[in-house]
């Protein structure tokens, strides 16, 4: 226990507690549960400007693992400090409230999760436009649905197809990290807008789920090798990359696409975890294949959630698009529940219930 706890402040004079989770050390490698700590934190005390906000539902995202090494890619977000707490979007209810349109019951998002308790200013927010305290929709379903498949998950995958990828449906599309939060979406989007859609992920368990749950066109095992799968489930190779992974899966992806081909550059993972980055050294593909490559953050999008939403709301409410949960219970679970999405033990969407 520490110092906060013994000096009685990590609960208020209403009993209410707090916790967080912090960097205990920057990974030394593939990131470690005990790398996280969660510990008694500060309450925070209710202010002018302010809205206290009990936190109920966090979204795990592999983002998160950027900000845990000693210094963060360019144009990211700052790395964390040792000792620093995590952030990340949450979905919350608020407790007290000193900001207009914000009111004790109401269920909001904003970008301070990895915590009991926030006390969020809506005008400065750690995750850009995109972490901006809003009140959820209750029209729009529960917190489940808003976190993810009607969230910035739904979203990343809605604007790297539509609006960065240029998706017509007659592309024939691999989505990698397929059996993910934001690959999933992306990958059922594809389909249901007609193409062929091809999916990786990193078990024969996911591949199953790939094909027999989410319906897609054909699925493979990455850690099988990518070339041969991708020249068997695309003889005439492909039009679209939706790109989680980066590295090798990137280069296989410019082995195999048509003249005039489109990649959303979503997310390079497989750099992320304490494999160094690596570049394709087939790049001069895209020259010589007229390709389109384009790096997007979904927070540019943020403009377009209304109409990604309605989209995504659409295709939930017919049944043709799911987005599951690997629900882990308790802010204590939060380091294990980080370690499993970036080790690929989950599937769908990695949430963690708090309280
Ligand atoms: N551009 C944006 O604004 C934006 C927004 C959100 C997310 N993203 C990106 O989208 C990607 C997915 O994020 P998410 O939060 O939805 O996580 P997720 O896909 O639910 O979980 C990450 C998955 O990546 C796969 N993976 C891990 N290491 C890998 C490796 N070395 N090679 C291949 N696959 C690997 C694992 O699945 P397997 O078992 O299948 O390998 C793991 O389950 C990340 O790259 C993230 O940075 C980008």
């Amino acid at each position: 226990m520490t110092d906060t706890a013994l000096h009685g402040k990590a609960f208020d004079s209403r009993g209410r507690v707090n916790r967080e989770v912090r960097l205990v050390r920057h990974p030394d490698g593939a990131l470690a549960v005990g790398d996280l700590e969660v510990v008694p934190a500060e309450m925070p005390v209710m202010a002018p400007g302010r809205v206290l906000i009990r936190n109920l539902l966090l979204s795990v995202d592999a983002a998160t693992r950027l900000r845990l090494d000693p210094i963060s890619p360019p144009g990211y977000l700052p790395a964390l400090k040792v000792g620093e707490a995590l952030a990340g979007m949450v979905v919350g209810e608020v407790v007290e409230s000193d900001v207009e349109g914000f009111a004790p019951g109401d269920l909001v998002h904003h970008d301070l999760g990895y915590r009991d308790y926030a006390l969020v200013d809506p005008g400065n927010q750690a995750l850009g436009v995109a972490g901006s305290l809003a009140k959820l929709d209750s029209e729009l379903g529960p917190p489940e649905l808003q976190v993810g498949l009607l969230g910035m998950t739904g979203l990343t995958a809605w604007a790297g197809l539509f609006e960065v990828a240029s998706l017509k449906p007659e592309d024939v599309v691999w989505v990698s990290a397929a059996a993910g939060a934001v690959g999933s979406v992306a990958a059922q989007l594809a389909k249901a807008h007609g193409c062929r859609v091809i999916g990786s992920a990193g078990s024969a368990e996911k591949v199953a789920y790939l094909t027999d749950t989410l319906g897609l066109d054909a699925a493979f095992n990455w850690r099988d090798g990518l070339d041969g799968p991708l020249a068997e489930f695309a003889p005439d190779g492909i039009d679209v990359y939706f790109d989680s992974v980066g590295g090798e899966h990137l280069r296989a992806a410019l082995d195999q696409l048509r003249p005039y081909g489109r990649v959303a550059l979503c997310g390079a993972i497989a750099g992320y975890d304490g494999q160094p980055p690596s570049a394709p050294e087939n790049l001069f593909a895209a020259t010589t294949k007229d390709l389109n490559l384009r790096g997007f953050l979904a927070g540019t999008f943020a403009d377009r959630l209304p109409e990604a939403r309605a989209h995504l709301a659409d295709l939930w409410g017919s049944g043709r698009l799911t987005l599951d949960l690997a629900r882990y219970e308790g802010l204590e679970s939060a380091p294990q529940a980080v370690v499993d999405m970036l080790s690929g033990r989950t599937i769908g969407k990695c949430v963690v219930a708090l309280g």
